[in-house]
């Protein structure tokens, strides 16, 4: 069987505004990986993928993981959209790519991971500062990101969650344990 063109797949499957983040975080993801000597092929196609699922219905979401018996916190039934990189990452599997380190890139995308490899982490941060992203303080970030890849997970989630608590947001217990294992 032909290997799946996840690049047409993820250009019929998603808004143009979601293509165009997708592949801002290929752009990003694939200079980090060679700045950092990782897989820039790995980092492609986990760019690719990552937001495969994120324009699902919450409603759907939810249906998806229970299906899927994935995992779930209190926080992911308030709100179904952290589920959208697991999902994806299971569905990946089930659709023949089967590489660890991109699967576990898709699937850690929003929250991260106290003990995430380091293909997760460039996606993470990838993910954050592509260059369609406009917030305070992404400048900085950017900056960071080449300052070594631990600072830059770190950096990208203490902007995260301040954000998050400074707009009232629920916070993934996974965030919190990643931020503490990361600074
Ligand atoms: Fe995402
Ligand atoms: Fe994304």
């Amino acid at each position: 069987m032909p290997e799946k063109d996840w690049m047409a797949f993820m250009q019929e499957t998603l808004s143009p505004e979601r293509i165009k983040h997708s592949l801002g975080v290929v752009d990003v993801a694939v200079s980090l990986a060679e700045f950092y000597d990782e897989d820039p092929a790995h980092a492609r196609l986990a760019g690719i993928t990552h937001d495969l699922a994120r324009e699902m219905r919450p409603a759907d979401m939810l249906a998806e993981a229970l299906t899927r018996k994935l995992p779930m916190e209190r926080v992911e039934r308030q709100a179904p959209i952290l589920l959208h990189g697991p999902i994806e990452a299971s569905r990946l599997a089930e659709d023949g790519l089967h590489d660890p380190d991109i699967l576990q890139a898709v699937r850690l995308h929003t929250t991260g991971a106290p003990g995430m490899g380091k293909l997760a982490q460039i996606i993470f941060v990838a993910d954050a500062i592509e260059p369609g992203r406009e917030y305070p303080g992404v400048e900085e970030l950017r900056e960071v990101s080449r300052q070594g890849l631990r600072t830059a997970v770190a950096t990208c989630l203490k902007s995260q969650l301040t954000h998050l608590i400074a707009t009232g947001q629920l916070i993934h217990p996974r965030s919190l344990a990643t931020y503490n294992s990361f600074i």
